[in-house]
């Protein structure tokens, strides 16, 4: 796709996450399961934090839509670090399992970072275990994380031109802005990482060809922020007193000046939960190859 994917400038990720399910992911599934494999995915959840459980839903969904296996494993909010780290073991040693996600956030008594190093990196879809972090960071292949490869096929479907153009990302997450900023620098883009420090905001967000928000507050980017035919991609999802869905960027006021931009809903959050299957299957299609060639 080489060009914004409906009327007028919105760049819909709901659309191109069907497009992506039904063009390659399918396909890919097909051939897999021609040589006796299903791609089977299992997200590990924690507690009963409602938008987790909606996130969840979302991603069995798009997966049955793949063709693709996916199970929930619960636990109550009392269970402990080691029985988690217990529960990773076993998946990893369970060659029927292709990927695996703990979904965030976990209780406070539970340390990410351990659960994350528990993940053999080879299942680890979300992208988050230090040796994919390193090998995205050293353009290396890796398991790359999913918000911000979603937000690649994004930039790629907007039709501008990744390569020399300047992306401003503005957030410094572990999830978010600092893997999608590794990424637009592997794809040679020029990268400015914006945060809640830097000084005089608008200057840097305005030279953006490429404008990644994902600071967690809504409608905090507005016109002033964004330059002419910029192409913007909002991270940001909130429900605001009234009841609606809103972004990080004030998508009213923004939109005329852009050359895209995604909505929220039904703009990033889509792409994320197909490139989780997308890591799913190439995690299944990696141990296909290792097999075949042993
Ligand atoms: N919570 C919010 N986003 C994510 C994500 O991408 N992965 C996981 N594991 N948890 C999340």
């Amino acid at each position: 796709m080489t060009a914004p994917n409906t009327p007028n400038n919105v760049l819909s990720g709901r659309t191109l996450s069907a497009e992506i399910i039904t063009n390659d992911l399918r396909p890919r599934v097909e051939a897999l399961q021609a040589k006796g494999i299903t791609p089977k995915l299992v997200v590990v959840l924690i507690g009963d934090h409602a938008a987790s459980a909606s996130y969840v839903r979302q991603k069995e969904k798009s997966a049955a839509k793949a063709g693709i296996v996916s199970e929930v494993w619960r636990y109550e909010e009392t269970v402990t670090e080691a029985e988690i780290l217990q529960v990773i073991e076993k998946i990893n040693r369970d060659e029927s399992i292709h990927g695996v996600i703990v979904q965030l956030p976990v209780p406070d008594h539970i340390s990410v970072p351990a659960i994350l190093k528990a993940i053999d990196p080879a299942k680890d879809v979300d992208g988050f275990t230090p040796d994919n972090v390193g090998k995205l960071f050293q353009g290396e292949e890796c398991l790359a994380c999913c918000t911000p490869q979603g937000i690649m096929h994004l930039v790629r479907a907007s039709g501008v031109e990744v390569s020399g153009a300047h992306a401003v990302v503005v957030g410094r997450s572990n999830i978010v802005g600092k893997p999608v900023a590794g990424l637009l620098l592997n794809a040679n883009a020029t990268v400015t990482i914006c945060h809640s420090r830097t000084r005089d905001l608008s200057h840097h967000t305005r030279q953006a060809d490429i404008l990644v928000v994902a600071v967690g507050r809504p409608n905090f980017v507005t016109a002033e922020h964004v330059r002419e035919g910029a192409v913007v991609i909002d991270v940001g999802i909130h429900r605001t007193e009234a009841g609606k869905l809103t972004g990080d960027v004030d998508y009213d006021s923004v939109s005329p000046r852009a050359k895209c931009i995604t909505p929220v809903p039904g703009g990033v959050g889509p792409m994320t939960v197909v490139s989780l299957i997308q890591n799913t299957i190439i995690a299944a299609e990696r141990l296909a190859e290792g097999k075949a060639s042993q």
